[in-house]
C-alpha cells in the first residue's frame, strides 16, 4: 500500500469508526513509586496508537493514589455504594491496567478498585501492561481470571516491562523503540475489541 493509501485508508476509518473512551488505571499508590510515570508514558502510548490508526480514542487517567474508596465494611456482592470513580470506569470502553507485581501478583489498590465496582465493568476489554524483576507477568496472569469474572476480555498482548527502573528518568519513562512498538500494538489490539464490544454491547446486549 502506498503512502497515499494508508492516509487515505486512514482518513475514512477516522470517518467511520465510532469514539471510544480508554480508562488508564495505575495501579501502584506507594509515595515514591514509578506506576505514574509509567501510567503517563502508556497514555501517551495510547494516543499515538489512536491517530497513527485514524481512531477517535478519549484517554481519561484514573489514577488510584488519588482517589479514596469507602471502607470495605459496606461491599456487598455485586459492588458497594457508588465510588468517585464509577462514572469513569462505566463510561469507559476499555482499561489498560498499569500494575507493578507484588509478591508475585498485583497490589490490593487494585483490587480493591476491582471489587468496588461490577455492572460499570461488564462486558469491556482490557490491556495489562505489568512491570518488575521479569516483567510482572505474575500480575497480569492473576488479573485475566479476576477479569474474566466481569466479563472483561483481556488482548492477548501483554506488555511486560522487566526492570523498568533501568529506563526510567525524571519525569519520563524511556524503554527502547521495540518496547514502544509493543506497546502500540497492544494498545491497537485493545481498540479493536473495545469497539466490537462497544457495538456488541449495543446492538446485542447480553441477558441472562
Ligand atoms: C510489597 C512489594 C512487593 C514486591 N514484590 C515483587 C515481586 O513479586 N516481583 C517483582 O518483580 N518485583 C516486586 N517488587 C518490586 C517492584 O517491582 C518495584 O518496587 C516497583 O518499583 C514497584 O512499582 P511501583 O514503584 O510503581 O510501586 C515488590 C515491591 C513491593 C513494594
Amino acid at each position: 500500500m502506498t503512502t497515499t493509501q494508508h492516509d487515505q485508508t486512514t482518513k475514512n476509518r477516522a470517518e467511520t469508526a465510532p469514539s471510544l473512551r480508554i480508562a488508564v488505571i495505575i495501579a501502584s499508590i506507594r509515595k515514591d513509586r514509578m506506576g505514574d510515570v509509567i501510567g503517563t508514558w502508556v497514555a501517551a502510548g495510547l494516543s499515538r496508537s489512536a491517530a497513527l490508526n485514524g481512531l477517535s480514542i478519549h484517554v481519561d487517567l484514573i489514577d488510584l493514589a488519588s482517589v479514596s474508596l469507602p471502607s470495605d465494611d459496606l461491599l456487598e456482592p455485586g459492588g458497594g455504594p457508588r465510588s468517585e470513580i464509577a462514572d469513569l470506569i462505566g463510561a469507559a470502553d476499555g482499561y489498560v491496567l498499569v500494575t507493578p507485581e507484588y509478591n508475585h501478583s498485583y497490589p490490593a489498590s487494585l483490587k480493591r478498585a476491582i471489587d468496588w465496582h461490577y455492572s460499570e465493568w461488564m462486558f469491556k476489554a482490557a490491556a495489562v501492561v505489568p512491570y518488575g524483576v521479569q516483567g510482572g507477568l505474575l500480575a497480569a496472569e492473576h488479573l485475566r481470571g479476576v477479569l474474566a469474572e466481569l466479563n472483561v476480555v483481556t488482548t492477548r498482548r501483554t506488555v511486560g516491562l522487566s526492570s523498568p527502573w533501568n529506563d526510567l528518568g525524571e519525569e519520563e519513562f524511556t524503554p527502547s523503540p521495540e518496547t514502544d512498538k509493543a506497546l502500540g500494538d497492544a494498545m491497537t489490539e485493545l481498540a479493536w475489541w473495545a469497539g466490537v464490544l462497544s457495538a456488541a454491547r449495543r446492538d446485542q446486549p447480553f441477558a441472562l
